[in-house]
């Protein structure tokens, strides 16, 4: 791994330490952001800087740097590799305090790191076959708009998932399936597709929206509408969305088979587009 950004300073990753009192470690008190970069240039920058801005003032903090300044700090991170496609993480904690006490600090210095990493290709299988999902009780709490590092029920999930052989938790709150563990959800249903529409029970990803601006320009007829936990398990189609994942069609859901079994056409029409779009983005016109 290249140099990490930490407060103020590009360090290795073996002197990327934070104190043991670091809010972020005891209370998982902090918020982060993940945002795809292709050949060096970051999608949707001003998206994700609006998203972190609204999870720091959900929590009661301030941006602690400009626009300007993540700008410099992605390129810096990304420079290691030009050519790569990288994930950049970016986390801002409530910063260190005295003593561990629930309470905000009063004047507190928030820790701010970022760091890239390589993306993993798609495994071309995924394309071909599609992957698993399950179908599990939503147990986080109240505000998923709400970026939090906080994130042990997601990890549980996630983990579960994994261990059924699966490659996402897709989570059902009062019979409504919200989205995953780790990603946004779509379905397609009755030709239409449908994707549940933002509240503080989901993440307003930055990728659902790319996704909705890629069906219209496909013609593709979409709504934003509640999904019945029914709906899923009977959709033609049902895909997974995030920065890292992109768009991947769930083909399984509890072992039973979605559609044909295999990815369907509407999500080859936007995969297409989305591949398309990720070209326009390396020559920096996306
Ligand atoms: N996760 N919903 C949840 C709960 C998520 O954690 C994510 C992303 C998404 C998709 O958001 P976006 O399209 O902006 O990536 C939806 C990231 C990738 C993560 O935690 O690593």
């Amino acid at each position: 791994m290249g140099e990490i950004y930490l407060n103020g300073q590009f360090v290795p990753p073996e002197q990327a330490v934070v104190s043991v009192l670091d809010r972020g470690f005891l209370f998982g008190d902090g918020v982060y952001e993940v945002i795809p970069a292709y050949a060096g240039k970051p999608l949707r920058t001003p998206e994700h800087l609006q998203r972190l801005e609204n999870s720091l003032r959900a929590i009661g903090m301030q941006a602690p740097l400009s626009d300007v300044q993540w700008d410099e700090i992605f390129a810096r991170l990304l420079s290691a590799s030009p050519e790569a496609d990288q994930a950049i993480y970016l986390q801002v904690t409530r910063g260190v305090a005295p003593t561990r006490d629930h309470r905000f600090p009063k004047a507190p210095t928030p820790t701010v790191m970022a760091m890239a990493k390589p993306m993993k290709v798609r495994d071309p299988a995924i394309a071909r076959e599609g992957v698993a999902a399950v179908v599990r009780e939503d147990i986080r709490w109240l505000r998923c708009d709400i970026k939090s590092t906080a994130l042990l029920a997601a990890v549980m999930l996630r983990q579960e998932a994994d261990e059924a052989g699966a490659e996402e938790a897709i989570l059902i709150r009062d019979g409504l399936a919200l989205e995953g563990s780790t990603s946004n959800l779509f379905i397609v249903l009755d030709g239409v597709l449908v994707t549940p529409p933002k509240g503080q029970l989901l993440l307003p990803g930055i990728t659902r929206d790319l996704v909705l601006e890629l069906a219209e320009r496909a013609g593709l007829a979409s709504r934003e509408a509640d999904v019945p936990v029914a709906a899923l398990r009977n959709a033609e189609e049902v895909w997974i969305t995030s920065s890292t994942r992109e768009v991947m069609p769930v083909t399984r859901l509890d072992g039973q088979l979605i559609g044909s079994g295999k990815p369907g056409a509407a999500w080859q029409r936007i995969d297409d587009q989305y591949q398309a779009f990720k070209r326009e983005a390396r020559r920096g016109s996306a």
